[in-house]
């Protein structure tokens, strides 16, 4: 059984999709929602789901990432994760925290990467006026919204669509596509999964 650990900032939603989804004969199981913010509500809906929650504020760590991520790996050592999921998690990992979790680390992320890594991802394919946009789960490398790719949905950009109703539409195929892609990377299967 693989041990799943999903780091969060906010809401948590595509946790929430992961956790719910590792049940039966999931060949994995959540064993710790994380967050760099105590106050992320999908800390609340973790311990709804009954999976441990653990949080490590990174404010107080100002620019020394190394220093929060040491005591956000504490908590990770414990759980003993085999695979990492980021989902919603909004802080850049430094080389070095990424080495550790190398080929074991998924992220997913708001658009069909390679085009729009980093943020205000929505808003940059509307104004490119692209015909379709939508979501990529792909493996964590040092470089920022760059590696291998594990899966993919897209979706029509509707005649005036805004920012607000690509991102919701995207996040429903986020929710159905990361469980997918997590399920099959526990399974040792590492051909992209397009949705
Ligand atoms: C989602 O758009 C996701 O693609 C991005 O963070 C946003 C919020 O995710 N990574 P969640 O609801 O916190 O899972």
């Amino acid at each position: 059984m693989k041990r799943v650990a999903i780091l969060i900032s906010g809401g948590g939603s595509n946790m929430v999709a992961l956790a719910a989804s590792m049940k039966g004969d999931h060949p994995a199981r959540p064993v710790l929602v994380a967050s760099n913010d105590p106050s992320a509500t999908g800390l609340d809906r973790a311990r709804m789901l009954g999976v441990p929650t653990a949080a490590v504020d990174h404010r107080p760590y100002g620019k020394d990432r190394a220093g929060f991520e040491d005591a956000l790996m504490a908590h990770l050592i414990l759980a003993r994760p085999d695979i990492i999921c980021l989902a919603g998690f909004m802080r850049v990992l430094t080389p070095r925290f990424v080495e550790a979790f190398k080929g074991r680390m998924l992220n997913i992320h708001p658009s069909l990467l390679p085009k729009y890594p980093g943020l205000h991802t929505h808003a940059r394919a509307i104004a490119a006026g692209d015909a379709e946009a939508g979501c990529t789960v792909h493996e964590v490398t040092p470089e920022l919204d760059a590696g291998p790719i594990l899966g993919q949905a897209k979706i029509a950009v509707a005649a005036g669509e805004t920012p607000e109703s690509l991102a919701a539409k995207v996040l429903v195929m986020e929710h159905r596509l990361y469980p997918a892609v997590l399920r099959r990377f526990a399974e040792g299967e590492r051909a992209p999964l397009y949705l």
